[in-house]
């Protein structure tokens, strides 16, 4: 098989998304049959005289996107594409579940979906009273471009209070999903040879918008605190992208100590943070925690939040809020583009808002959120006991779990999926390559009854238990 892709260095394309195309086209095109194994890193990055890092990128994004997959100490393969590759991807917070040589197609029985949500507790008959209501002929036409200003209203309000973020309904932007506001962001910010840090491992949603649209991702390593800040000044990065109050997909939160240092990070660099609080209503051991946004004292943070885990990630709402200094810039470059979002689901929301039903739903999905973490970490507790350890807990709706075992989290996933569980690795996660050690499982609990929890974990136990290391 010859690669033999016509990289421009010339050219504004960056050489590892020229490569990414040739290769995604050739995979495609059966230029590059499946299962066919792909030349290492290195062996490429020496045919083609480019670095080894424009190659792993390439070959990180065909992995996220389902073109290949990594099997451990045998190398990248290209994955068995059926009938219409681009009919159904995959959610990107799901891994891509191409069927693939290596593997037995087994029916998922208990699936710990990252991004699932209660629908059984959906206040469906308050929500359709909403939707009623929102259809009026004065809501028919093109609405405000920076959104409904009575649902920013309410948001406003909302967000000052829960989150402690220091808004007004003018600074705020509605947006159809966070990969939309990160698109939007990127518009206004300008990428064109820009670096952008992220948390590695980080949320890969966000940072395939990132790259495609031309900034640099700089992958920042994490510590048991979050993002490491000599690292990331090093980086020479001026915008950061973190989830400070439930980092994505580790699960720390951010100490106000590191806030502040972070803060200071933004003030002496001109630098600007996007911090996205993907999930910040559920918090359920100790006090919430309140936004970085409300400490920001110069205009540096961009607060991005979302309606998907709250309400539900079908309606495709979400906003951000920018400080004040950017608003005449945002007025100037982006009053051009229409809202991205239905302006009768925007009604519809603000009808739910003013009424009380948010703040009562809000509270009702926190404890049945909270009975659900309890019971997942109890039960992983009374059945796992010491062979994992959990690592992010008590907020969100999905935890993670060290497992004492000589498998890799790719491993144990694939055992599980075997038995019918499914649980997801942190492999998609990451730009650089994948830190070895300990291997780690993502859990999602939203989606699930607590019979399935529990079912879940037993079953999980049982076929992992000849596989644990003995202390
Ligand atoms: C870090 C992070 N941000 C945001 C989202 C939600 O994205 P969206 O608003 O596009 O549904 C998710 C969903 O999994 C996430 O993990």
């Amino acid at each position: 098989m010859d690669i033999c892709p016509q990289l421009d260095s010339q050219s504004n394309e960056p050489l590892y998304l020229q490569l990414y195309h040739y290769f995604k086209e050739e995979i495609q095109s059966g230029g590059i049959p499946s299962f066919k194994r792909l030349p290492s890193i290195r062996e490429l990055a020496d045919d083609l005289h480019v670095s080894k890092t424009t190659i792993q990128t390439a070959y990180q994004q065909l992995l996220a996107e389902g073109y290949i997959e990594s099997i451990e100490r045998s190398g990248y393969f290209v994955v068995e594409i059926e009938n219409e590759p681009f009919g159904n991807l995959p959610h990107l917070s799901q891994p891509p579940s191409v069927k693939n040589h290596f593997s037995s197609e087994k029916e998922i029985l208990i699936d710990f979906y990252l991004s699932g949500t209660d629908v059984n507790h959906f206040p469906f008959d308050k929500w359709k009273t909403c939707m009623n209501q929102s259809l009026d002929q004065d809501f028919l036409s093109y609405g405000d471009k920076r959104g409904e200003i009575g649902l920013r209203s309410a948001l406003s309000d909302y967000l000052r209070q829960a989150r402690a973020v220091n808004c007004t309904a003018e600074q705020i932007v509605m947006s159809a999903g966070t990969q939309t506001t990160v698109r939007l962001l990127c518009q206004l910010i300008g990428t064109d040879g820009k670096k952008i840090a992220m948390e590695e491992p980080g949320y890969q949603g966000v940072r395939h918008v990132f790259q495609e649209l031309g900034f640099e991702v700089v992958p920042i390593k994490l510590e048991d605190d979050g993002i490491n800040l000599e690292e990331l000044e090093k980086s020479g990065a001026k915008v950061v992208y973190i989830t400070p109050s439930h980092q994505y997909p580790l699960g720390m939160v951010m100490p106000i100590t590191k806030r502040i240092k972070l803060l200071q990070w933004a003030e002496e660099n001109g630098g600007l943070i996007i911090e996205d609080d993907y999930d910040g209503e559920f918090r359920y051991h100790g006090k919430p925690i309140p936004s970085l946004q409300g400490l920001d004292a110069h205009g540096n943070v961009i607060y991005a939040g979302t309606f998907s885990k709250s309400l539900m990630p079908a309606i495709r709402m979400s906003y951000f809020v920018l400080p004040t200094r950017l608003l005449d810039g945002y007025q100037k470059k982006m009053s051009v583009y229409d809202q991205t979002v239905s302006r009768l689901h925007q009604r519809s929301l603000q009808l739910f808002m003013e009424s009380g039903e948010w703040q009562r739903h809000i509270r009702r999905m926190r404890k049945i959120y909270a009975k659900k973490h309890d019971l997942l970490l109890h039960t992983i507790k009374s059945v796992m006991g010491d062979n994992v350890e959990i690592t992010g807990q008590n907020a969100g709706l999905h935890i993670a779990m060290q497992v004492n075992s000589a498998k890799s989290a790719d491993e144990l996933v694939q055992i599980a999926e075997e038995a019918g569980v499914k649980v997801y690795s942190t492999t998609a996660n990451w730009i650089s390559d994948q830190e070895q050690g300990t291997p780690l499982i993502l859990l999602g609990f939203g989606g699930l009854s607590e019979k399935q929890i529990i079912d879940g974990i037993e079953q999980l136990h049982k076929v992992w238990l000849p596989y644990y290391l003995l202390e």
